[in-house]
C-alpha cells in the first residue's frame, strides 16, 4: 500500500490548507498518508514512506525553518537510503515563490525523485489550485 509522507511548514495556515489539499489527494487514491509539520516529523517517516510531499511557505526565498529543521535532522540518518524515493514539492508565497528552488535543490541532495512538477500558491490555496494540489497527492500515492 501507498504511504504518502506529508512533511509541512506553515507560519499563517496558507501553507497547512495546501498539506490539507495534497493529503485528500492522496487519501483519495487510496494511499495512507503521514500529515506532519517539519518540527515533528522524524527521519524515520521519510525513511518508511513509499512517496513524500514537501511543503513549505517562502520566506526570504528560502524554504521556511521548519521544513529545513525536517530536513536537516533527516540527511545523515536517510543518507543512501531514500535515492529514488519520489517526491513532490509545493510552496505558497506571497508574490515571489523563489524559495522552490532551495526545497528542489535539497531534495537533490537526498538524491530523491521528482515526480511532478511543484505546485506553486500565491496566497491562501482556492479554486482551481486547490484541484491541482489534490493531484499531487494523488500522483503521489500513484508513484510506487
Ligand atoms: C518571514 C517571512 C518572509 C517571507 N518572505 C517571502 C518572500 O521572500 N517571498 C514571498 O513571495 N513571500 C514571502 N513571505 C510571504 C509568505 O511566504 C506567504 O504569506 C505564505 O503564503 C505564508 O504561508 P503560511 O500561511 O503557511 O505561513 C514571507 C513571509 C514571512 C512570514
Amino acid at each position: 500500500m501507498a504511504k504518502v509522507l506529508i512533511v509541512y511548514c506553515s507560519m499563517s495556515g496558507n501553507t497547512k490548507a495546501a498539506a490539507i489539499a495534497v493529503a485528500e489527494g492522496a487519501r483519495s487514491a487510496k494511499a495512507q498518508v503521514i500529515f506532519k509539520e517539519g518540527i515533528e516529523a522524524q527521519p524515520q517517516d521519510l525513511l518508511d514512506c513509499t512517496a513524500v510531499a514537501l511543503g513549505s511557505y517562502d520566506a526570504f526565498s528560502y524554504m521556511g525553518g521548519g521544513l529545513k529543521d525536517f530536513l536537516d535532522r533527516a540527511f545523515y540518518p536517510t543518507q543512501n537510503q531514500v535515492t529514488d524515493k519520489p517526491y513532490a514539492a509545493f510552496l505558497t508565497h506571497g508574490g515571489g515563490g523563489k524559495a522552490i528552488g532551495s526545497i528542489e535543490s535539497v531534495a537533490n541532495s537526498f538524491k530523491l525523485k521528482k515526480i511532478a512538477e511543484p505546485v506553486l500558491v500565491k496566497g491562501k490555496p482556492e479554486g482551481q489550485v486547490i484541484a491541482d494540489l489534490k493531484a499531487l497527492g494523488a500522483k503521489l500515492a500513484a508513484a510506487v
